[in-house]
């Protein structure tokens, strides 16, 4: 008998994610004694600053590793919003905070809060993969909507006003954007916002990416709406993806829903990963994670330039993030073979477009700058070698 049936269908329809792939290919190789350049792995090379360690050594000798509350301890959620005023200019609730499990937990309940069967969320193609499917858990609809450099890879009020039907439900919107790293302008997003209000939608907003902008100073859609949901994470910025935490700043009249959610979901964020993040907000912290950002924008200024160099196009400049979307097609319209073959080749591993969606997919490549510097120059001459 054929195993899936027994299957929920929505299953067959989550995609895996190809970057895995890219990096098992890797790793094989690293294990035959190949020396890779890691360009496919979405995550910071740098460790959790030091303080934030330290924080962790003191709850764990402490041992004041219980449940917390499903919404988080109530100190590290008003030092979140307190970060909104002090480095974004923008007043939040602490009662509006919810913490979460990696931002990915926030985006689960929060499209758990909001998608109801056959009900369309419109996203950006190319965009996170996640979302798409976190809709589809829900049974709901993702409509990916083809974006490219002409509108800096990003909806807009008009292209959200022009797919609107009676089935849609909102919007998510990702700026910085994973894999382009691109932005939202604020007057654009505030005309997003008024599109997707004026249409009694519901607006998911993704600043997991926030904190590390390049080229202007951070905004946040908090300073447009309080009716959006923002989600974000300790993962990127503060250096703490294997910590498992995030959190989402919600309308205040929907945090009971949420807090219902999450204690049914998965009963409260990791209290160690709290704890430790408690320490995210010190000064000393701080200093460490923007002497960070700056190192991670002079390596975006290399590699977009190198890349450009050797014959990628890249249209727009990517402004935050770790991601440069790259448009391969003058070496190869088939991209997962592309990367495949490059990886076989060169040892540098880089992401095929076929993981953010389907618009021209097959002709982007992502490449990421979690490596230092000097690897990102080793890994350019190779593919200066090889691509000719
Ligand atoms: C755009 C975007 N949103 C959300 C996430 C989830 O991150 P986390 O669950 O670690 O906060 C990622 C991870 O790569 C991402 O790129």
């Amino acid at each position: 008998m054929d195993s899936r049936l027994h299957l929920a269908a929505r299953v067959a329809e989550i995609e895996p994610f190809h970057v895995m792939e890219v990096q098992t290919a890797a790793r094989t190789l690293e294990a035959a004694g190949r020396d890779v350049i890691h360009m496919e792995i979405g995550e910071p090379d740098f460790p959790t600053p030091e303080p934030v360690l330290q924080a962790a050594r003191e709850a764990l000798a402490t041992g004041h590793i219980y449940y917390t509350s499903a919404l988080g301890l109530p100190e590290l959620r008003r030092a979140i919003a307190e970060h909104y005023g002090e480095h974004y200019g923008v007043d939040v609730a602490p009662e509006r905070v919810v913490v979460t499990a990696g931002s990915s937990a926030g985006l689960l309940l929060v499209m758990a809060l909001l998608v109801n069967r056959d009900e369309q969320f419109l996203l950006a193609d190319p965009g996170y993969p996640c979302n798409r499917h976190f809709v589809r858990v829900f049974e709901g609809e993702p409509v990916g909507i083809a974006v490219g450099p002409e509108e800096r890879y990003q909806l807009s009020a008009g292209r959200i006003a022009s797919r609107w039907t009676p089935r849609t439900r909102g919007v998510i919107v990702a700026t910085p954007a994973n894999p382009t790293g691109t932005m939202v302008a604020r007057d654009e997003m505030a005309a997003i916002v008024d599109a997707v209000e004026d249409r009694g939608g519901r607006l998911v907003v993704d600043e997991i990416y926030l904190g590390l902008s390049y080229d202007a100073p951070p905004r946040s859609a908090l300073a447009l709406t309080d009716h959006a949901f923002v989600v974000s994470s300790f993962s990127k910025y503060f250096n703490m993806t294997g910590w498992r935490l995030g959190w989402v700043v919600a309308p205040e009249r929907h945090v009971r829903d949420l807090e219902k959610l999450a204690q049914n979901l998965y009963i409260s964020p990791s209290t160690l990963a709290q704890r430790a993040a408690l320490a995210c907000f010190a000064p000393a912290t701080l200093a460490i994670l923007e002497s960070r950002r700056r190192a991670f924008q002079e390596r975006r200024d290399f590699l977009v330039r190198s890349l450009r160099d050797i014959g990628f196009a890249i249209p727009v400049m990517p402004g935050g993030g770790f991601f440069v979307y790259a448009d391969c097609s003058r070496f190869s319209s088939d991209s997962l073979r592309f990367c495949s073959e490059a990886l076989a080749a060169t040892g540098v591993a880089f992401t095929p477009g076929a993981d953010f969606g389907s618009h021209r997919a097959n002709e982007h490549v992502r490449f990421a700058y979690t490596v230092a510097i000097g690897k990102l120059e080793e890994g350019v001459r190779r593919l200066r070698g090889y691509l000719g």
